[in-house]
């Protein structure tokens, strides 16, 4: 392989793809480069195109997955992972001021914004997961007395019962199926003048299977298959997963809809001396990572 497509190939990168499935996206592509492959790399290779794709949903569902979960927790722990650096100081500077609200953090994870939300002087965050791994990692890491940590699938949130100021999520609304029904939900649970904000993976990274590989930073991205709303099949962390990719104007549609109207939209780049000290982060002039939108409940005429 010639050094000029050596180097290009190293400045592939792709926050949501693991190594391996880079792996994977090379088999399909390049034929040069399947000898140089070691056989530890082939045979993981070879488990994940064998292994069932999963879904958030599914019993034992895929963040339950002793080795996603590890390899996930692996990636959150990487000094400059994007979640640290771009995506939950922006979530935060959206939240504003919750002092006395009630605020829930859906698909909370393991804890990190939820905790971040406890400390803004909220009267309460409940913060709901559906994997059991997750939420046991929560109470451990990130427990307050104002939290309360709750198992329940984002897709039956109605059955809560209960009234929030503040709906929060970060990063899971592209492992929601019917997103219209769970807007729907969140806006009955929602109070009058009640807020949504909510970040998720970007549409140019979740359209194609792969998400979007950089493979050359003065010539753009390569996007595929964007205009097709609909399921995805990602390799990610070692494992097949469902993810649902929509549109820009899918997602805004549904949100309108749902009777809510858009307060700010964010594409977040990073600032230049965050470039600097990070190189890596050049790909994110040529694709955003995330999309994060505040909204209000509107009153319905
Ligand atoms: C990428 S993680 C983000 C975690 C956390 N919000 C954060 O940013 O640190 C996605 C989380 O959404 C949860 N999740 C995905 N689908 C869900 C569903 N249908 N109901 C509840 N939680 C779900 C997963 O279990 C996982 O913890």
């Amino acid at each position: 392989m010639s050094a000029a497509k050596k180097s290009r190939l190293n400045e592939c990168y792709s926050p949501f793809n693991s190594y391996r499935g880079h792996v994977a996206d090379r088999f399909l592509s390049n034929i040069s480069i399947r000898w140089s492959r070691s056989v530890k790399e082939w045979i993981n290779l070879r488990m994940i195109i064998m292994e069932p794709t999963m879904r958030t949903t599914d019993i034992g569902a895929i963040y339950d997955d002793e080795q996603f979960f590890n390899n996930y927790l692996e990636l959150r722990a990487k000094p400059g992972n994007y979640n640290d650096l771009i995506e939950q100081p922006c979530i935060l500077d959206l939240v504003g001021d919750i002092t006395g609200k009630k605020v829930i953090d859906i698909g909370c994870g393991f804890g990190t914004l939820t905790f971040a939300l406890s400390k803004l002087k909220p009267l309460k965050v409940v913060g709901i997961d559906n994997s059991v791994r997750m939420l046991e990692l929560a109470k451990r890491v990130n427990p307050a007395q104002n939290i309360e940590y709750k198992r329940l699938n984002a897709e039956d949130l109605i059955t809560l019962g209960e009234k929030f100021d503040m709906v929060c999520s970060s990063l899971m609304f592209h492992y929601i199926e019917d997103l219209s029904s769970m807007v729907k939900s969140i806006r009955e649970m929602l109070c009058d003048g009640g807020r949504l904000i909510f970040s998720q993976e970007h549409p140019i990274l979740t359209a194609g299977e792969m998400g979007v590989t950089v493979t050359d930073l003065s010539e753009g991205v390569n996007i595929k298959k964007y205009s097709l709303d609909g399921e995805r099949h990602v390799e990610w962390l070692g494992k097949k997963v469902v993810k649902y990719h929509r549109k820009i104007s899918t997602i805004l549609n549904i949100l309108l809809d749902n009777g809510f109207i858009i307060e700010k939209i964010l594409e977040p780049v990073p600032s230049p001396d965050m470039i600097e000290e990070n190189k890596r982060m050049l790909t994110e002039l040529q694709r955003p990572s995330y999309l994060m939108i505040k909204a209000v409940k509107g009153v319905r005429k």
